[in-house]
């Protein structure tokens, strides 16, 4: 294939089949500013490296043309929980350096181009958001969320290297990966109707092994949902099936609610290392926004000391963190990102990604589209569209029957009113042979929140 700037790879073949009927492919309503995909050959710049040296303008040129052609996609972001709004222009001038923070942040490096300090501001940061003492913690600024998770299952794996690795059915595909990695024993655990972990089924499983220590996967967020377990309910549960402190570790993936469950009132005791928890992570580029991909994750210190007390003699540092080199640039975004927020701003942004999802959930409601949002969550999840190439105008992540629009800070109340209004006129045209109807979401969702046929017509039984 090609390889050019302007040229459309989101939109894939389909194969699925839904209610007997394969997906859509076509677009059957756009809207009359449509540039989605920006798939004029005409205007496709050839990004070939054919060993021809090219002048800044050409280049300059090249970088132009691609970011006209991303900010079409920029307007209708929808699915995914990265933040589009900010602003990094005074931080320009550092990209005339590589900084490279290998090894442990707190212990210093020969690699002397480095941003340790801004990256232990931020760390110190998040230990105080987390409750948990300077003294007795560590971390790292990670490249993700998925590195974290690497991290914090690797320390528990290192604790207890006979333990079950227990996670919910809805956690992050990253942790049944790691699992594969680690070659450890996991078993999956089911979920209630909003996607918390069932601590049911967890009790079941851990009675089942008692034999074997625990390590945890716990969702602060996840991803298909938003849904954020009882960490209090888990612990509970395994002091009552005789797992006491010594036989479990808990690790905490807060990949974009980690940092904003604290500053939800109601919730802002909920994520704490008073709990009996190992570690915790979030992804930097999601709430906070930053263009690059990073992310923190914090343990107890103790954690680490078991994982490495080696000093590298080749970065003089010492070796506990997953990659070795790592970026010197993301730290300093982060803290660049925490000090213009400040508390207040952060705040400001939890609750009107919260009051803008509960907006969306209300619309879709009014519209007649099944439409789910967890209590606590700017993730409103509801029927798969059935047209891949609306899925892909709106950037919608999808998984089995649902879809879901994660509301971040740059999801204004105009792109909620266009994307419900081109749903509901695609929906018309999507159903109006009667050959395909809304697909059923109560397995996902609940009954309640499904306006499939079957249900729809239960609910006007019930009035
Ligand atoms: C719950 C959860 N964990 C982990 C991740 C992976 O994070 P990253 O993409 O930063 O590696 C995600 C990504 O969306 C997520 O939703």
């Amino acid at each position: 294939m090609e390889n050019s700037v302007g040229e459309s790879s989101t939109t894939a073949a389909v194969t699925s089949i839904y209610h007997g009927l394969p997906l859509l492919t076509t677009r059957l309503v756009s809207s009359s500013n449509n540039t989605n995909n920006n798939n004029n050959t005409q205007n496709k710049m050839s990004l070939v490296i054919n060993g021809d040296s090219h002048t800044q303008a050409h280049l300059g040129q090249v970088i132009t043309h691609y970011l006209a052609s991303l900010q079409p996609h920029k307007q209708r972001f929808l699915g995914y929980p990265t933040n589009e709004e900010f602003n990094y222009e005074a931080l320009a001038p550092l990209l005339h350096l590589h900084l490279n923070n290998a090894g442990d942040p707190f212990h210093g490096s020969s690699f002397t181009l480095n941003s340790t300090s801004f990256e232990v501001s931020v760390l110190d940061w998040f230990a105080n958001l987390w409750d948990i003492q300077k003294s007795e913690y560590w971390g790292y600024v990670t490249t993700g969320g998925t590195e974290g998770n690497l991290h914090g299952l690797l320390l528990g794996r290192e604790q207890f290297p006979d333990g079950i690795l227990y996670a919910s059915q809805d956690s992050h595909y990253s942790v049944f990966k790691i699992a594969r990695m680690y070659r450890m024993q996991c078993i999956k655990v089911a979920t209630l109707i909003s996607g918390q972990i069932d601590c049911h089924h967890l009790k079941a499983l851990l009675l089942a092994n008692k034999h074997k220590p625990a390590i945890i996967n716990l969702n602060i967020g996840t991803t298909m949902k938003g849904a954020v377990d009882d960490i209090d309910l888990v612990i509970k549960t395994l002091d009552e099936t005789g797992f006491s402190r010594d036989r479990f570790y808990i690790h905490c993936d807060g990949a974009l609610f980690g940092i904003m469950l604290p500053f939800l009132k109601e919730a802002a005791s909920k994520i704490s290392f008073k709990k009996a928890i190992g570690s915790i992570t979030i992804s930097g580029h999601k709430f906070l926004g930053c263009p690059i991909p990073c992310g923190v994750v914090i343990t107890r210190l103790e954690h680490m000391k078991a994982l490495s007390r080696d000093v590298v003699e080749v970065i003089a540092s010492r070796d506990a963190t997953v990659t070795g080199s790592r970026s010197g640039h993301a730290p300093i975004f982060l803290w660049y990102s925490l000090q213009k927020k400040g508390i207040i701003g952060i705040e400001k942004e939890v609750e009107r990604c919260i009051m803008n999802a509960r907006y969306l959930r209300d619309q879709l409601g009014s519209a007649g589209i099944g439409a789910m949002l967890n209590e606590l969550s700017c993730t409103v999840v509801f029927e798969r569209p059935l047209d891949d190439e609306f899925v892909s105008r709106w950037s919608l992540a999808c998984n089995g029957n649902i879809a879901h629009v994660v509301v971040m800070q740059h999801v204004t109340l105009s792109m909620l009113d266009s994307f419900v209004s081109e749903f509901l006129q695609n929906r018309v045209i999507w159903f109006r042979d009667g050959l395909r109807k809304p697909l059923c979401i109560a397995n996902d969702v609940g009954a309640i929140h499904c306006t499939c046929p079957l249900h729809n017509s239960i609910k006007l039984l019930d009035i």
